[in-house]
């Protein structure tokens, strides 16, 4: 039985203030995470004040990128050593916004990917299509070439453990979800393709979100889905009720 997980991701959003308000707000409020994980994903500056506010409860952290040395002459990026150091989980990989904003390949990804897990966090790695994939009918080509990409060289534990999240760039920020029906299939496909390179075992043990424009009133129909086993939400995980909301819904 795979547990399931909410992960917020903030992006470049809040303030110090508004992050511990936030804080406050959720953390005794969560259900267990013996029942479900519910994870935050803050924004890099926040995640030390973040880390000490929620010790010991049941919201977890994420970062929403790393880099993928530990240390070194790399001005502006986060060491994942340093990021583990602070009770950080999860990082947040290959968001669709870093892919197209900042350019991110699948192979830098990958690095990610074995830079993180050998810090001892989890990764939260994304995938999705554009529009204009989508509508070519190319979506499940596309998702299988940007796993199989960026699983390269992980081990069949490591990606047991792992999450991964399919997110249509189409439906990110747009209000426009995709239909619970085709987060499903998708979500298979990334459970497919899983199974093509790690077998069955591993297949059945990785938990795969779906993410774009999930809110409280829609997070049931995703996760009464086989192969949806999370969200990863982005606009509707900023305030502390639509979060519990969400969390409420799938517990
Ligand atoms: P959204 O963002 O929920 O605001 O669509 C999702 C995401 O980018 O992770």
């Amino acid at each position: 039985m795979r547990k399931p997980i909410i992960a917020g991701n903030w992006k470049m959003n809040k303030t110090l203030a508004e992050a511990q308000s936030f804080a406050e707000a959720v953390k005794g409020n969560v259900p267990s995470n013996d029942v479900v994980d519910a994870v935050i994903g803050s924004p890099a500056l926040f995640l030390a004040p973040l880390a000490s506010n929620l010790e010991g409860t049941d919201v977890k952290l994420a970062a929403q990128n790393c880099y993928f040395e530990n240390a070194g002459a790399f001005t502006g990026e986060n060491s994942p050593a340093a990021i583990a150091d602070l009770g950080v989980q999860y990082v947040i990989i290959g968001h669709s916004e870093r892919r197209e904003y900042f350019h991110e390949t699948d192979e830098d990804i990958n690095k990610k990917a074995k830079a993180i897990f050998a810090n001892g966090m989890t990764p939260i790695f994304c995938c999705g299509e554009s529009l204009e994939t989508y509508e070519a009918g190319q979506t499940a080509e596309w998702i299988e070439g940007q796993i199989t990409n960026g699983l390269v060289d992980l081990t069949a534990e490591q990606v047991s453990s792992m999450v991964i999240a399919y997110e249509p760039i189409w439906a990110i920020g747009t209000g426009k979800s995709a239909d619970a029906n085709i987060a499903d299939e998708i979500c298979g496909v990334v459970r497919s393709t899983v199974e093509k390179l790690y077998g069955s075992d591993v297949a059945s043990k990785v938990r795969i979100q779906y993410g774009g424009s999930v809110k409280p009133e829609n997070i049931a129909e995703y996760m009464a889905k086989e192969n949806v086993d999370g969200a990863l939400v982005g606009g509707a995980s900023l305030e502390a009720e639509s979060f519990l909301a969400l969390l409420e819904a799938v517990k």
